[in-house]
């Protein structure tokens, strides 16, 4: 009987094409072509604008254009024509875009302000000649919501001081100093640059080196504030490629002061926003008012161009509300620390419907409250004996994600693995999120204290799941949902 069932189970997949077994149901991805880092975020009259580090023309990394698409709901996303094309100068790496609401740039035309990008430039000729000059700041600007670019003639704007690694510019306002602030990822740190306009870029102080995590090269930083009871707390954002928790590429952050030109951490431990192996160089939205949204690359560096999607490559994890909140992390300590908390979107929620239990279909969502802290595992299986296990090791005091046997992982020596994450509450009991689409799983522990992000590529879909728990983890509730 068993063999019937794999027989009609691989008829089916021979009619499953690669695009409908992978494409995500909720996760930004191209429609076709390469894609990595998420790239000017903002907001904009009711609609959210993603960029993104994009090849049109091959799903390998490749010459890097801005790829655009846009949502009324931080959910669907409208894929729109490509933003800004390679030049003279260099290809367009990562960056940001602001809106230059008091026009200080000069750029806005007829009362409209503009709407300003600030991206690194990588030349690739130089890079190949030697040189050391290859990265360099750029600017360009849009007055008709980001549909159409133009290029400033006095591209650069901040030329690099012959420094190999000098790029990813993350602009913001800073209110008080009445400045534009960026930062910058300076191979092993993160330098400041101030500027009235836009243009004119003078450096206000550097932070990072011998400090924090140095596992590779230091790339995409963002600078973000929380008002935590009246006081403004700021966090660095520093994404690191290689050296994560799980190998490979990483997002570690910094709590801290900032006032204008300096960052002054709190302490010099390293934290990291996700212990999973597949979120990288997530920055946040601009103009979003106090919110903090952020959404990230859902990929790994040691892996990305090799996943066994056809069409396109990369997705994006679902967009993200940051926050911190304060608490010990050592359970005998009185001195409380600031955590930086994920959680998906309050939009996201209404995009799914709650189900009831069944037993063969998958849920997209799983919100367990109140745990008891105890082994657990949830498993999702196929016929194919193909399993992911999300689970908790109650004694290690510590989150995994095993996709040992997940699926395909041929393409990688290291991707067939367990991921691990430390528990980082030490509340009596426990709360998970998680969230399933077709190639990904996003786990948010704790009220997001623990984040875990990981990709899997079954052969064919799960169509099993299920809750064990030896010791009876007795959540007060359980809900499932469906992607409407
Ligand atoms: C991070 C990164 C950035 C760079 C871009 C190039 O993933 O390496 O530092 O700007 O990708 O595509």
């Amino acid at each position: 009987m068993a063999h019937v069932n794999v027989q009609s189970q691989v008829k089916l997949d021979a009619k499953l094409s690669n695009e409908s077994l992978y494409r995500p149901r909720f996760h930004f991805t191209p429609k076709q072509g390469w894609m990595n880092d998420p790239n000017g975020m903002i907001f904009l009259n009711g609609q959210y604008h993603l960029f993104f580090q994009h090849y049109p023309d091959g799903t390998v990394w490749g010459p890097m254009h801005w790829g655009h698409a846009t949502s009324n709901d931080l959910v669907q996303w409208k894929e729109q024509p490509i933003a800004l094309y390679p030049d003279s100068i260099g290809m367009i790496f990562s960056g940001s875009a602001v809106l230059d609401k008091n026009n200080t740039s000069g750029l806005g035309r007829g009362g409209v302000a503009p709407l300003v990008a600030i991206y690194t430039q990588h030349n690739m000729p130089g890079e190949k000649a030697g040189r050391t000059d290859f990265q360099n700041q750029s600017i360009a600007y849009s007055l008709d919501e980001g549909k159409t670019w133009t290029k400033y003639a006095g591209n650069p704007v901040l030329k690099t001081p012959n420094l190999k690694d000098f790029r990813d510019p993350k602009v913001i306002w800073h209110e008080p100093t009445q400045k534009w602030i960026m930062n910058l990822a300076v191979a092993d740190h993160v330098e400041f640059y101030s500027s009235p306009n836009l243009m004119n870029w003078r450096k206000e102080s550097e932070i990072g080196k011998n400090l924090f995590a140095h596992g590779g090269v230091w790339e995409c930083p963002d600078l973000l504030h929380f008002n935590v009871n009246g006081k403004t707390i700021w966090v660095l954002l520093v994404s690191m490629n290689p050296g994560g928790p799980n190998g490979g590429s990483a997002t570690q952050y910094i709590v801290g002061d900032f006032d204008g030109h300096a960052f002054k951490p709190y302490a010099t431990d390293i934290k990291w926003m996700d212990y999973g192996p597949d979120n990288y160089a997530g920055v946040t939205f601009s103009n979003v008012g106090e919110r903090n949204i952020l959404i990230g690359w859902m990929s790994n560096w040691n892996y990305a161009n090799v996943v066994p999607t056809e069409k396109w490559r990369s997705a994006m994890t679902v967009p993200r509300e940051l926050s911190l909140v304060q608490q010990s992390l050592n359970a005998n300590a009185n001195s409380d620390e600031f955590l930086l908390v994920s959680s998906p979107v309050k939009e996201l929620k209404n995009a799914f419907t709650e189900i009831t239990l069944k037993e063969n279909s998958i849920p997209n969502r799983i919100d367990l409250k109140d745990i008891k802290i105890k082994d657990f595992e949830i498993i999702l299986s196929n016929t194919f004996n193909e399993k992911l296990v999300v689970g908790y090791h109650a004694d290690k005091k510590q989150f995994y994600i095993d996709r040992t046997n997940a699926g395909v992982s041929n393409f990688n020596q290291g991707f067939a693995a367990v991921a691990v994450a430390p528990r980082l509450s030490y509340a009596m009991k426990m709360d998970l999120s998680i969230l399933l689409d077709k190639t990904s799983i996003e786990l948010f522990a704790d009220g997001g204290r623990t984040v875990m992000t990981a990709l899997f590529f079954p052969t064919f879909p799960y169509t099993k799941w299920e809750l064990v728990s030896k010791e009876k983890m007795a959540p007060s509730s359980m809900n499932l949902y469906s992607f409407k």
